[in-house]
């Protein structure tokens, strides 16, 4: 199997985008770090469903926003497994309204979850993978509102721009250690995030889609795993843009 022996964390795993993740990288043969923030008994649901495939897995209650929860967490993963070969940025939130109503406190929520949040894991996992001999990987899961902006979301877009230059900075600085960093901007992702929508406004945006659906779950992990897997050893600093053909 592809990932056989590699250790992998993803955070904001305990369900969709990041928990289907997990489950692929588990199916190829990777011992599984859940983390995320939800109750100990929703990360438990998750880790059991990987055990299935008979995976090492463990699951780390931690809140990526604060360095000493991360730092805790990524010790905890050197003591059991030794090394870290791949981390995946997944956790994020959304906290909606145009930029003249915006609470201070929602922007800050934002910008210190998806983006901050980012800079805690990547810093703190680098410096192990930094020791390591073999091939490392980070990906990053941006937005294409990232790319394109849109109405109602100033925060999240600024947030997801920034993981993008966030990974091509991180390429650059960790190039020479052998450890790709790459970007995935998902579309619209049927999952817990994207059901607050009203279905009106769901149903429009499929309109406006050429594949003419939402992506699943399976779609953004199957393209993590082609990213850290070893057929990805030359692609480092790109943004891959997996949404359907919204932006082109
Ligand atoms: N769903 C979409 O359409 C879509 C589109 C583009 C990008 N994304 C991005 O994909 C990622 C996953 O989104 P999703 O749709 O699966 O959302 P989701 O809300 O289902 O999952 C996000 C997970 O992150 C966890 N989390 C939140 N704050 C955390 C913290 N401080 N520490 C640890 N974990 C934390 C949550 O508890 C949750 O389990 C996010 O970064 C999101 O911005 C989603």
């Amino acid at each position: 199997m592809g990932l056989s022996g590699k250790v992998a964390l993803i955070t904001g795993s305990a369900r969709g985008i990041g928990k289907a993740i997990a489950l692929e990288l588990a199916h190829h043969g990777a011992n599984i770090v859940i983390n995320d923030i939800l109750p100990k008994s929703e990360i438990d649901k998750t880790l059991e469903e990987i055990k299935k495939n008979g995976n090492m897995t463990i699951g780390i209650k931690a809140d990526i926003t604060v360095f000493d929860e991360v730092d805790r967490m990524v010790k905890e993963i050197i003591s059991k497994f030794e090394k870290i070969d791949i981390l995946v940025n997944n956790a994020g939130i959304t906290r909606d309204s145009l930029l003249i109503r915006m609470k201070e406190e929602d922007w800050d929520a934002v910008i210190k979850i998806n983006l901050k949040g980012t800079f805690n894991c990547s810093k703190t996992v680098a410096k192990y993978m930094m020791r390591q001999k073999s091939t490392d990987k980070i990906v990053n899961i941006s937005s294409v509102i990232g790319l394109v902006g849109n109405i109602g979301q100033v925060n999240y877009a600024a947030s997801k721009a920034g993981i993008i230059g966030l990974t091509k900075s991180m390429a650059k600085e960790l190039a020479s250690r052998n450890i790709n960093v790459n970007a995935i901007a998902p579309g619209f992702i049927d999952t817990a995030m994207t059901k607050k929508l009203p279905e009106k406004v769901r149903q429009d945006l499929q309109q406006h889609i050429p594949l003419k659906r939402l992506g699943t779950v399976e779609d953004i992990a199957k393209v993590v795993y082609f990213l850290v897997s070893d057929a990805a050893n030359y692609i480092t600093g790109q943004v891959i843009n997996v949404d359907g053909g919204m932006v082109m």
